[in-house]
């Protein structure tokens, strides 16, 4: 986790830096700090807490005339998030500043070794052995370039970093494992772990590649590995505006991102159905069942006989829901929990195909089951959100789920543009398997060009807060669904337990019967939903907790009248497929749980202890 980002260029290292960290807040909020040289030295001004706790001591503290700085927001893995443990990092002397994201594996023998020497450390953090080895190093004479260059030999795990050093007019940064991009400006350089950082600034940008070391001075940069052989790396233009990543009127990210679904679903399904081009913004043409993978032609999944979905959290709910749309075409799929499947791999034949579904592309677990299959000899594909990420480059194949930045750290427009891509994948994979369109695909596909206009129905006429306000300060929420809707009731108890802390379950609804029933009271509202397939039995369960006194919310589409007569409170949604409805549900919840935590005043965009991207295992 943590955000890293630099600034060499013009005189407003300060502000661009403050810029950069506040857009990668979201990978992490401990605390946040820089260092900007301001010509006699350089200054760091570090504090625990949100960026805006740094913000107001910055001036202060920091030359706001500099032109070459770094700075750091930090998701704590070694030592408590305070103000010594926040970045940047320094030697004995000051003259080395260093920022970092990741775990530096090997440190506790590093400082071991320097301490003997006679270095001094102030922090916890792994981090602080860099600067240390890097003012060792010049000791011995190295320049600073060349005593960077031996300290990143040193290290084992995973890191990008960045460092200042006195007496040279620039930065120096590296990666192993953790993300690093390069933005190019005329005059200026920037450096982050995630582009929306710089966009405001540039939208031409570098994706550095493990080993890489690149120096930035101001206007101009340089690429080499290790050994300092120069690497050719020209700038691409990233698509995505930097008005995507800003809050745009709404309260927060999260209710932007929820009402952007719209738009993240056309873009997502842009040229991919029907053979043709949607207008910009708008839903691709309905009523043709072409399915047009741009990067995948017809055949290029024919040799697949299985396929195994390794994801986390709620790209986990979205594989969840692929291996449904597969099985009930007749392909052999399962999910598997990325942290489990990296120690515990499932066997891999000839034909499987293992898909990494990731937003970030950067989720340490989800990277090491990638690797774990590469590494047995499966095709491996990634089906992410950023173009240039750790797992895009690392898997055989991409698939992008093109739904722009997502800041708010709970996932929303991303886990709707996951399942319509993986729908759209898992057709590809039946035609090129069978030859034939899946049965009953006209209806899906209809349901999917339909699907932003739908959406856009549901947030405009959804009743989740005056759900949220009647079921506000219960003791547990329960969510159930089955087949397509059983992955959204563990995404709503996700989301809902992510962003208001209260105790939330999501259940397949013929399990709680096996026991989790036994919690179910009164005071237990229960969400049910409902995806127009094997609702019978779904309606059964809803009849046994209500037997109990729970309240039953149900999620259903509009025209279901056996759901809406039934239950206590009812949230709708416009009839479609249920591949599609699925969708439709998620949104419902998605708007519930926004509802009640801004009623009990959570931290939507940044709940306590989490991170939007996570860099470690
Ligand atoms: C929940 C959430 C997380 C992520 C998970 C995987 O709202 O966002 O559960 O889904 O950390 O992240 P990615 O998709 O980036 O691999």
């Amino acid at each position: 986790m943590c955000g890293i980002t630099a600034h060499v260029g013009s005189d407003e290292a300060v502000e661009d830096l403050l810029t950069g960290l506040e857009n990668l807040e979201y990978r992490g909020y401990d605390s946040a700090g820089v260092a900007v040289k301001n010509g006699v030295g350089i200054d760091v001004c570090k504090r625990q807490g949100e960026i805006s706790k740094l913000k107001e001591r910055i001036r202060g503290e920091v030359d706001g005339g500099g032109n070459v700085g770094i700075g750091h927001t930090r998701w704590s893995t070694h030592g408590p998030p305070t103000d010594e443990n926040a970045h940047p990092h320094t030697d004995c002397t000051g003259d080395v500043a260093v920022v970092h994201n990741g775990i530096i594996e090997n440190y506790e023998g590093l400082k071991r070794e320097l301490e003997r020497d006679g270095h001094e450390f102030d922090s916890d953090t792994d981090t602080e052995v860099v600067p240390h080895l890097v003012e060792a190093y010049r000791d011995e004479g190295l320049s600073p370039e060349a005593a960077f260059r031996r300290t990143v030999g040193r290290l084992e795990g995973s890191y990008a970093v960045a460092m200042v050093v006195e007496g040279v007019d620039g930065v120096y940064a590296t990666r192993n494992g953790s993300p690093l991009v390069l933005g190019v400006a005329d005059d200026r350089r920037y450096l982050a772990s995630d582009a929306p950082a710089f966009l405001k600034f540039t939208d031409r940008v570098v994706y550095l590649e493990d080993g890489d070391v690149v120096a930035l001075e101001p206007g101009d940069h340089r690429i080499t590995d290790l050994d300092g052989n120069p690497v050719e790396r020209p700038p691409e233009t990233v698509d995505w505006v930097a008005e995507d990543a800003e809050k745009g009127g709404y309260d927060h990210y999260m209710l932007k991102e929820i009402h952007e679904q719209p738009t993240a679903l056309a873009q997502t399904l842009q040229g991919r159905i029907g053979g043709g081009q949607g207008a910009d913004g708008a839903s691709p043409p309905a009523g043709n069942d072409a399915v047009e993978l741009e990067e995948f032609p017809p055949g290029a999944f024919g040799g697949v006989e299985s396929v195994q979905f390794v994801a986390c959290g709620t790209s986990y709910h979205a594989a969840l829901y692929a291996t449904r749309v597969l099985a009930s075409r007749g392909v052999e799929a399962s999910a598997y929990r990325a942290g489990e499947y990296a120690t515990s791999p499932a066997p891999i034949g000839d034909g499987t195909l293992v898909v990494a579904v990731t937003q970030s592309g950067e989720t340490a677990d989800t990277l090491e089951s990638l690797r774990v299959a590469n590494e047995q000899g499966a095709r491996t594909l990634a089906v992410t959100n950023v173009v240039g990420s750790t797992a895009a480059r690392e898997s055989d194949d991409a698939l992008f789920i093109r739904a722009g930045p997502e800041i708010g750290v709970a996932a929303t427009k991303t886990f709707s543009s996951q399942v319509a891509t993986l729908t759209l994948l898992g057709e590809r994979i039946v035609r090129d398997l069978t030859g034939l369109a899946s049965e009953g695909v006209g209806d899906l596909l209809d349901s999917l060009a339909a699907l932003g206009g739908n959406v856009q129905r549901v947030v405009d006429e959804s009743r989740a807060q005056a759900v949220a306000e009647t079921y506000a300060d219960r003791p547990s929420y329960f969510f159930i669904g089955r087949d397509v809707g059983y992955p959204v009731a563990l995404e709503g108890a996700l989301k809902f337990k992510e962003i208001t802390y209260e105790h939330a379950e999501g259940f397949a609804a013929g399990e709680l019967k096996h026991g989790p029933l036994a919690l179910v009271t009164e005071e237990t509202p229960v969400f049910a939903v409902f995806t127009g397939r094997h609702d019978g039995k779904t309606l059964s369960n809803v009849e046994q907790v209500q037997a109990r006194g729970a309240p039953v919310i149900a999620v259903a589409s509009e025209d279901h009248d056996a759901a809406l007569d039934v239950a206590d409170e009812t949230l709708t949604y416009p009839e479609a497929a249920p591949e599609a409805a699925a969708v439709l549900a998620n949104v419902q919840l998605q708007l519930v749980s926004y509802h009640v935590a801004k009623g009990l005043d959570r931290a939507i965009d940044k709940p306590r202890n989490l991170a939007k991207s996570v860099t470690v295992e």
